[in-house]
């Protein structure tokens, strides 16, 4: 498994990391044998959340870490906060959506502490902000990080799913270095290149939605980390052998014969093959996809393969 160079850190991270947002539907058991399978195959890096099953994805992840018999440094373990999905007591009930965000100082240092207790460690080696907040005070997030790392409880900060100028708003009075951006992005969701692709045009794929996100995490040496990279829409389900995406099927299941692998290697190894080095987080709790998957990383794409799946996705070349 080729490495990937966190930010500016020292830190090598496998370019594959696993998420674990559906770990709460395995036993410790199951979910101990994901570990195994993740260390077999050379993933150091686990991406959690502190709402992924409503803390029970990481309840089964703190009590699989100790059946697997993990060291803590077998593995760098990532969670994120900032979302609160309980309405309280809002008036809007049972509303579709509900809850809000809170990057309050107090709220960000007390959903830390629920992540480090039921992960049962010690600390976290990065902590993102999970989705940008508008009321987000700058000040309040530098102080509660000012606070995790003095304390000891977060090595390494980032962010998710923001856009380079609330990256830079953030890391203006922020004192650590922001290292990580998480952000979808695969062959199904390809938006912040297509836009660039399309500069100077005026049709749809010229609207840049990101903010130039991958050339700002290039030029500011912020890791980007793509979640759902088999999914297509925002987590609707997968394109992998899905009837309803038959050429982008098709197209993979050419390259990926080619290379002997699958097609989630070759979907992986296409994210892989962007020069902004990358880190994929693949979501299966499957140990068979997780191998096929994790394959991905030592795939070198051509060229033209590349931009044959790029089209096969129903993109263009202007
Ligand atoms: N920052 C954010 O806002 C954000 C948002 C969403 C997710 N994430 C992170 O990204 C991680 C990955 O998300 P994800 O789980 O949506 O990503 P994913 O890896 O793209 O999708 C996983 C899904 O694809 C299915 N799948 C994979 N390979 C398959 C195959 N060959 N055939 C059939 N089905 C296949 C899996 O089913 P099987 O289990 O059957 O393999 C599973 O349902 C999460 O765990 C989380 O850490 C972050």
């Amino acid at each position: 498994m080729h490495k990937v160079q966190l930010g500016n850190s020292n830190y090598q991270a496998s370019a594959v990391a696993l998420g674990v947002m559906r770990m709460n539907a395995l036993s410790v058991p199951e979910a101990a044998t994901v570990l195994d399978t993740i260390k077999d195959v050379g993933i150091n890096y686990i991406d959690s959340a502190d709402i992924y099953g409503a803390g029970d994805s990481e309840r089964v992840l703190g009590q699989a870490l100790k059946r697997a018999g993990a060291n803590r440094n077998d593995f760098f373990i990532q969670s994120k906060v900032g979302i609160v999905q309980s309405k309280g007591d809002s008036p809007l009930g049972a509303a579709p959506y509900g809850g809000r965000y809170d990057f309050s100082k107090r709220h960000i240092l007390e959903a830390v502490d629920g992540v480090l207790e039921r992960l049962q460690i010690d600390y976290l080696d990065a902590l993102l902000l999970h989705r940008p907040d508008p009321l987000m005070e700058i000040d309040e997030v530098a102080a509660a990080f000012d606070e995790l790392l003095a304390s000891g409880k977060v090595r390494h900060f980032g962010v998710s799913n923001f856009n380079p100028r609330q990256v830079d708003l953030l890391q203006s009075v922020v004192n650590q270095k922001l290292l990580i951006n998480q952000l979808q992005f695969g062959v199904m969701h390809t938006g912040p290149i297509t836009f660039g692709m399309h500069t100077n045009m005026t049709d749809d794929g010229s609207i840049n939605r990101d903010g130039g996100v991958i050339e700002y995490s290039r030029l500011h040496k912020m890791t980007i980390q793509t979640w759902s990279p088999f999914q297509y829409g925002q987590i609707e389900g997968t394109f992998i052998n899905n009837p309803a995406f038959p050429e982008v099927n098709r197209v993979l299941d050419v390259a990926a014969k080619k290379h002997g692998v699958s097609k989630n290697a070759i979907a992986t190894a296409w994210i892989l093959r962007h020069p902004a080095h990358m880190q994929v987080i693949i979501g299966t709790m499957n140990p068979d996809h997780i191998r096929d998957s994790a394959a991905g990383a030592d795939v070198d794409l051509t060229r033209q393969e590349w931009y044959d799946i790029y089209y096969a996705a129903g993109n263009d070349m202007p």
